[in-house]
């Protein structure tokens, strides 16, 4: 792992700037920068321009989002319900086509697509956003009311940063921006023998 969170190579700021915090202040989220986020998440590209992605989203103190921070896992939700906004990620598996359904096979790489977006959005609008697969299909598609044809692919907490000392000590230490591999590891040319 590379210790730093540095580039190896020029890239824009804003992509090594983003992590995921857990630390939230009690500070509103509002409708307008939530619809800012989902915005950008529309704009991303999609196989056939399907548009695959789904989104649920609540802001605190709505009955939507105490829903959906119930159907997280515990470790999640000890600090996910303090964040201002929670969004689920979800896709349509199908497509409309010649009068019948067709199956989808882009909308989950699709989807992840939008949540980067939104994710990106989120950093630039001095937000964050983390997502969380720690969460229980079942409950979230019953909160939600998740329809047919659609699956779940993660529970976005979106929110100002706060004080770490306010998190539970052992993921006080874990409150940093990670590392990355280099890039050597992901990037091959040519082949992965090569
Ligand atoms: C699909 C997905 C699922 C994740 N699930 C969880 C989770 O359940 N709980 C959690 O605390 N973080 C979760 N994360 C956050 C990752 O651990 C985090 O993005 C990763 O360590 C890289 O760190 P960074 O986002 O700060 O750069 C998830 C991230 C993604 C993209």
């Amino acid at each position: 792992m590379t210790n730093i969170r540095v580039a190896d190579h020029p890239v824009d700021p804003q992509f090594v700037g983003r992590w995921s915090p857990r630390a939230f202040a009690d500070k509103a989220v509002s409708e307008a920068q939530v619809l800012a986020l989902l915005e950008a998440a529309r704009w991303a590209p999609s196989a056939s321009n399907n548009q695959p992605w789904r989104f649920v989203w609540a802001l605190r103190g709505e009955a939507g989002f105490a829903a959906i921070a119930d159907s997280l896992v515990p470790f999640n939700k000890a600090w996910a319900e303090k964040a201002g906004a929670l969004i689920v990620v979800a896709s349509r598996t199908v497509v409309d086509k010649d009068g019948a359904k067709q199956a989808n096979g882009f909308h989950a790489f699709d989807a992840g697509t939008a949540w980067g977006h939104l994710a990106l959005q989120a950093h630039l609008d001095g937000l964050s956003a983390h997502a969380m697969g720690g969460f229980d299909h079942a409950k979230t598609a019953a909160a939600i009311h998740l329809p047919e044809d659609h699956v779940l692919h993660a529970v976005v907490a979106v929110g100002y940063r706060g004080d770490v000392a306010n998190l539970p000590e052992m993921l006080q230490s874990r409150e940093a921006p990670s590392p990355r591999v280099p890039l050597a590891e992901i990037a091959k040319r040519g082949s992965f023998t090569a």
